[in-house]
């Protein structure tokens, strides 16, 4: 019996989503952590995947479709969706580049803000073409809360795309690079020696 069969599933009704080699690596990476503190940019018919591989622990998402949120919680009841906004576009990647003070997501409630996250999946807002908002946004922030936080993996979905594979680059930082399944890289941040 295949295991994975249900991420198989996934796959074939969610298409245009991840592939199945990304989503295993991602629930791996999860459930290597769980019961754990879990942030996941954007909603879809993956969320299940993720509240069930952190099955006991905490998971957020955080949303800007009013459709997706209501779908979401429709079917998942009790599922913790923050909604948020994005004011960019994808065209002003380049110039937004070095501007944290508009990067950075100011709506983001304390409660987020103030966690330390163990993984932040980023798949959130679209970003395939010139008038969606691009991912500037929640990668430069989801570096942020990694930062704050002590021992967290961030795994950020289509770098094969200029803005995420870019902002991934200059926010995460190659170093911190552990693998990359396909499209999706997987970045992680331990506590320097430092402190
Ligand atoms: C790349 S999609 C997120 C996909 C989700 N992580 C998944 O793997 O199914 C980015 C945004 O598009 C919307 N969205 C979610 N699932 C979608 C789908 N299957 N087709 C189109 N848009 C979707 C939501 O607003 C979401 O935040």
């Amino acid at each position: 019996m295949d295991v994975d069969q249900d991420l198989r599933d996934l796959v074939d009704a969610n298409p245009g989503q991840g592939s199945f080699e990304e989503y295993r690596h991602l629930r791996n990476a999860i459930r290597a952590k769980a019961p754990c503190r879990l942030l996941v940019f954007g909603v879809g018919k993956d969320s299940r995947f993720w509240l069930e591989a952190n099955a006991g622990g905490t998971t957020v998402f955080v949303e800007h479709e009013p459709e997706w949120i209501r779908v979401t919680r429709e079917k998942l009841p009790g599922v913790d969706v923050v909604q948020v906004s994005y004011d960019t576009r994808r065209t002003q990647w380049k110039a937004l580049m070095e501007r944290r003070d508009r990067l950075f997501m100011e709506d983001l409630p304390n409660r987020i803000l103030s966690t330390n996250w163990d993984v932040i999946f980023v798949d959130s807002p679209q970003g395939g073409s010139r008038k969606r908002p691009g991912r500037m946004k929640s990668i430069y922030t989801a570096s942020v809360l990694a930062r704050r936080s002590t021992d967290v993996d961030v795994l950020v979905h289509d770098c094969d795309r200029p803005v995420e594979a870019s902002y991934a680059h200059r926010y995460l930082g190659p170093e911190r690079l552990v693998e990359q399944v396909h499209r999706l890289r997987h970045y992680r941040l331990r506590p320097t020696a430092a402190g």
